[in-house]
């Protein structure tokens, strides 16, 4: 009886540390883990409201045309009537609420104009797509194009 357990502390002391661990995580866990987080899902939960409270930054195309007429008749006018003001301008309502303390960036015409033309095999065959390299290379859109009203 006695020979049997005589090695039993190997087994005890791994047994103890293996416990301790558990231990350690279980209150760093508790500790770490956010409360609210699982909720509803792989996510803290009270990141939701803290989302719904930042501030909208978007106005919205209809309050551009208080303004600004002319570019709107422009835009409406042409073939890039579907396209919304801010997704060339990007987000505008701080601009819009008061012009004088904030102003669109100026766009980045290249990088902008290509980002929904550049020719891809993925893009629908109707929609219209230049290959930049072999179209007019050196020379900006907008010294052709009017972006607003794109059609030559
Ligand atoms: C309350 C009037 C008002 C509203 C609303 C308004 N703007 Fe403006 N916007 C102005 C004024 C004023 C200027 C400055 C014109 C100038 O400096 O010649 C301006 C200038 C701009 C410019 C040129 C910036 C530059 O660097 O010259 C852009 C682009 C622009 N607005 C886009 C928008 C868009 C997009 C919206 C809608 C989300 C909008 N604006 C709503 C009054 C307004
Ligand atoms: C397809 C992209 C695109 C759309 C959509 C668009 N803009 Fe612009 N807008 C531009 C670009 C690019 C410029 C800069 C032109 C330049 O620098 O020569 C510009 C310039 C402007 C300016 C400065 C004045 C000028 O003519 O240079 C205003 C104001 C403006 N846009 C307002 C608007 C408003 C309001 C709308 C919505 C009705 C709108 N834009 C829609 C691309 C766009
Ligand atoms: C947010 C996406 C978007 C951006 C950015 C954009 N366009 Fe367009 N463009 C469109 C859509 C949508 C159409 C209409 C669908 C079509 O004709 O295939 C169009 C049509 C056109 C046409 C065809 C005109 C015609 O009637 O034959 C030209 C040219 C054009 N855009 C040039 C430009 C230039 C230059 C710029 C940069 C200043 C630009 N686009 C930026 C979406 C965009
Ligand atoms: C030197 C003038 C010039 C420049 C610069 C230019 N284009 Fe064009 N673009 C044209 C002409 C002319 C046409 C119509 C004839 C054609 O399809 O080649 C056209 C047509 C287009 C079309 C419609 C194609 C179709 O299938 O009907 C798109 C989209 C376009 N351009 C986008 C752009 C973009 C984006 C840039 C900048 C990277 C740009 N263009 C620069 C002259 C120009």
């Amino acid at each position: 009886m006695g020979t049997r357990w005589k090695d039993a502390a190997h087994l005890i002391r791994p047994a103890a540390v293996f416990i301790l661990g558990l231990v350690l995580f279980a209150i760093l866990r508790g500790t770490v883990v956010p409360p609210g987080f699982g909720l509803y899902g792989h996510y803290r939960a009270g990141a939701l409201d803290e989302n719904r409270m930042k501030p909208v930054r978007y106005a919205g195309q209809a309050v551009c045309a208080d303004c600004h007429t002319g570019e709107v008749a422009a835009r409406n006018a042409g073939s890039h009537r579907t396209v919304s003001c801010e997704a060339c301008h990007g987000p505008a309502a701080n601009h819009a609420e008061d012009p004088d303390k904030a102003k669109p960036p100026k766009p980045q015409i290249a990088a902008l104009c290509t980002r929904c033309h550049e020719a891809s095999t993925a893009k629908p065959a109707w929609f219209k797509q230049v290959a930049t390299r072999q179209h007019y290379p050196g020379n900006s859109c907008e010294s052709c194009h009017q972006p607003h009203s794109p059609k030559l």
